[in-house]
């Protein structure tokens, strides 16, 4: 934990979780957190899509929503950043409190229910010069109002096709109503048709790739129909997964109660597993970015192996603060070499 974490962390854990993530923007925002060193070792470079990644540990979706901090994270230590979810129109999500830490099992849940500045905010903000390289992704979510999903997903695509390294079609989210219901194969195939078109309209010579986000919450047989959907449908990669609906039995902590998806280290099994499967189900065909409930070097390294080419975060910065990223990376660059893998390509699926 870097030196000013040791002291900010305990202050920002004592206020409400929400208003704790909004200074942590601020702070972000306003280039006064410390840089700590960058990881450079050789054996974290990935590439993916055509794209160059330095280390595979990236910002998962939920953190920066509305693409305020995107190089600020990538400062801090991650190797790409997925801003989102962002829906078409602006729109406040659920009533508060919506976010509730669970300290003793380093879980959270969460009902945000998509609040988003909307596509026009968070496209002028992606507009703004970079001042650090790093891929972005951006992550689409359709609108509570919206009677017609597969068009706020096409709007979401037209919005960022130029202005996103990947782009993820995110089904998985459980605070949505009805949302979920679009990983079923014909709703799933449809979507994907749709999404696929617009973007072949919107970018032509260099379209970003394309992702689904999947739930952990999945039977074998929604997990056999997404993987024939995604091989069927060319999809550049999936990501699993979003948070759980689950509540396994040893949660310590009362907020267990509260409605809405659980994250961090509780998630860490079941997603792993829904990864592994995916991994086997696609027969490595298809890249896999592997989140859930990673806290450390091991936990990366065993999704790798499970079968993922980049991993995500966001539940452990929470309680391990900024530095994690690159602890994270050194810790994984000391097991792999530790393995004799030469790179990150060479463990996936190992
Ligand atoms: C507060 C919060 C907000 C989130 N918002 C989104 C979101 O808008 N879109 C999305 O695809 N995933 C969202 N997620 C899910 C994360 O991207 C990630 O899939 C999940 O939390 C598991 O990773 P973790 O255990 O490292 O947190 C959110 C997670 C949290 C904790």
């Amino acid at each position: 934990m870097s030196g000013l974490y040791c002291l900010l962390g305990p202050v920002l854990r004592s206020l409400d979780p929400e208003t704790a993530h909004g200074l942590a923007i601020t702070a972000l925002k306003s280039g006064l957190m410390p840089r700590p060193a960058p990881v450079t070792d050789p054996r974290l470079r990935q590439k993916l899509w055509n794209l160059d990644f330095a280390n595979p540990v990236g910002l998962a979706a939920g953190f920066d929503k509305n693409a305020e901090v995107t190089d600020a994270m990538l400062v801090q230590g991650f190797g790409f950043v997925e801003t989102g979810s962002v829906t078409p129109k602006p729109q406040p999500g659920n009533p508060k409190p919506r976010l509730f830490r669970l300290p003793e099992d380093g879980a959270v849940i969460n009902r945000l229910g998509f609040n988003s500045l909307g596509a026009k905010v968070v496209a002028d903000n992606l507009r703004k010069p970079r001042r650090q390289t790093g891929p972005i992704g951006v992550n689409l979510g359709r609108n509570k109002d919206s009677e017609d999903a597969v068009a706020d997903y096409t709007a979401g695509v037209k919005a960022f096709a130029g202005l996103a390294d990947y782009l993820v079609v995110n089904v998985s989210s459980p605070n949505t109503p009805g949302l979920r219901a679009l990983q079923g194969r014909d709703q799933l195939g449809r979507l994907l048709d749709a999404v696929k078109a617009a973007l072949a309209d919107a970018t032509p010579d260099r379209p970003p790739a394309l992702l689904l986000k999947v739930a952990p919450d999945l039977t074998e047989a929604d997990k056999n129909d997404i993987a024939e959907v995604a091989l069927e449908k060319s999809l550049d990669g999936l990501i699993c997964t979003n948070t759980t609906i689950e509540r396994p039995d040893n949660l310590a902590n009362s907020n267990k109660a509260e409605q809405g998806g659980l994250s961090g280290k509780p998630l860490f099994e079941p997603s792993t597993k829904v990864l592994a499967d995916f991994y086997r189900l696609t027969e490595g065909k298809i890249p896999l970015i592997g989140v859930g409930g990673i806290a450390s070097g091991a936990d990366a390294y065993t999704k790798i192996r499970a079968g993922a080419s980049l991993v995500q975060l966001y539940t452990a910065l929470i309680y391990k603060g900024p530095g994690l990223a690159c602890r994270i990376n050194r810790e994984l660059a000391g097991l792999l070499e530790r393995d004799g893998f030469a790179n990150v390509a060479d463990a996936v699926g190992a």
